[in-house]
């Protein structure tokens, strides 16, 4: 098999591991690295990726890089939001790379964002290449997964699944999303900005419904704060008693006063049963519990680079992981 030539745009947490697990993989080569953090631009990729030298710099856009020509695909790590990510990407497929993001809102942005969706998808058909928005969850765990599972149901009346995590042992990044440490009132305020809740239960939501067939004609969204009852200290940080450990964000998705679909995310520093539960009321019904949870950052390092060889093979256009041929592991 031909090696496949790898940029990395976007060093942060999610990059960095991305970047140490390529390293050790057959078949796979990284020939250029992009962030736009000064701390990083024009430093060597092993440095901020605390392996060898590299020799790969960090440039601090895809124009400082040579030889697009030779590049098989962009992995971009950068932000979660549609509108900034339409811009990165549009600029990665002028260079006729595909892309694979783990852009939450990119998931499945075809009832979220359209006019995103579309320009991404004719800027990418222009350019003959696919991009693609995954990750553990959105990406996988609350949407792929389920909508899986429904291949052996003759009739599906409803869908609750419940992903439960113990973010001591996400990164730190992810820790900040959930709100963990801060005190109640700083918890509303971010969440009344909308900035403290996780990305991607709509999306997941709207992967599931298109898929089966679902016009929701109401949706609910409820996020509240998980108040640590003693004091929680990990590597990274401490909770306070009284503050806020994490978050349970529930969305909930109606054809008339039926809840078809319900998703129960939630996750804290010191959650005592982690476990990832997928629940199909059908024919026949179908209760599947991952016990522990899959971790969230190993995984969505998997899944970006697993669905690669997919992604370089698609048709062009705008992908979501439920139009892809199976993304799986390969050797
Ligand atoms: N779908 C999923 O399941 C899933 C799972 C995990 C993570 N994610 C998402 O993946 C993204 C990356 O995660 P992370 O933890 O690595 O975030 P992070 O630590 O914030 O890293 C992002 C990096 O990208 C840089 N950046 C921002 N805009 C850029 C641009 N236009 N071009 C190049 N670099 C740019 C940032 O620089 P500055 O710091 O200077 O802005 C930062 O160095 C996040 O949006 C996260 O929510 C999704």
């Amino acid at each position: 098999m031909k090696v496949m030539n790898i940029v990395q745009v976007g060093i942060g947490s999610l990059g960095r591991r991305i970047t140490r697990c390529v390293l050790k993989k057959n078949g796979l080569k990284i020939v250029g690295a992009v962030d736009t953090d000064p701390r990083k631009v024009g430093k060597d990729l092993g440095a901020i990726c605390s392996t060898n030298p590299l020799g790969i710099t960090v440039s601090e856009s895809l124009s400082g890089i040579t030889g697009h020509e030779e590049v098989d695909v962009a992995l971009l790590t950068t932000v979660s939001d549609i509108i900034h990510i339409t811009r990165q990407i549009e600029k990665i497929v002028e260079h006729g790379i595909p892309v694979v993001t783990t852009c939450e809102e990119l998931a499945h942005p075809w009832e979220t964002a359209p006019q995103h969706a579309e320009k991404i998808d004719k800027k990418a058909k222009k350019n003959h290449v696919a991009v693609l928005g995954t990750g553990v969850n959105p990406g996988f765990l609350m949407d792929l997964l389920p909508i899986c599972f429904t291949a052996v149901c003759q009739h599906v009346e409803r869908i609750k699944i419940s992903r439960i995590q113990d973010a001591s042992y996400r990164r730190i990044p992810f820790q900040k999303k959930i709100g963990a440490g801060l005190a109640l009132p700083d918890f509303e305020k971010k969440k009344e900005r909308g900035v403290l809740r996780h990305v991607g239960l709509t999306e997941s939501a709207h992967m599931i419904a298109n898929k089966l067939g679902w016009r929701l004609d109401r949706i609910e969204e409820t996020v509240l704060p998980i108040v640590a009852k003693d004091t929680l200290v990990t590597d990274t940080l401490t909770v306070e008693a009284g503050n806020t450990a994490g978050v349970e964000q529930i969305w909930r998705g109606f054809i008339g006063k039926e809840e078809k679909i319900t998703l129960v995310f939630r996750a804290s520093i010191g959650e005592t049963e982690p476990q990832d539960k997928i629940q199909i009321d059908g024919q026949p019904p179908i209760v599947s519990t991952i016990p522990g949870g899959i971790n969230g950052d190993v995984a969505t390092c998997a899944i970006t680079i697993n669905a690669i060889k997919q992604v370089i093979r698609a048709a062009p256009g705008l992908k979501t992981m439920a139009d892809l041929p199976v993304v799986s592991w390969f050797e």
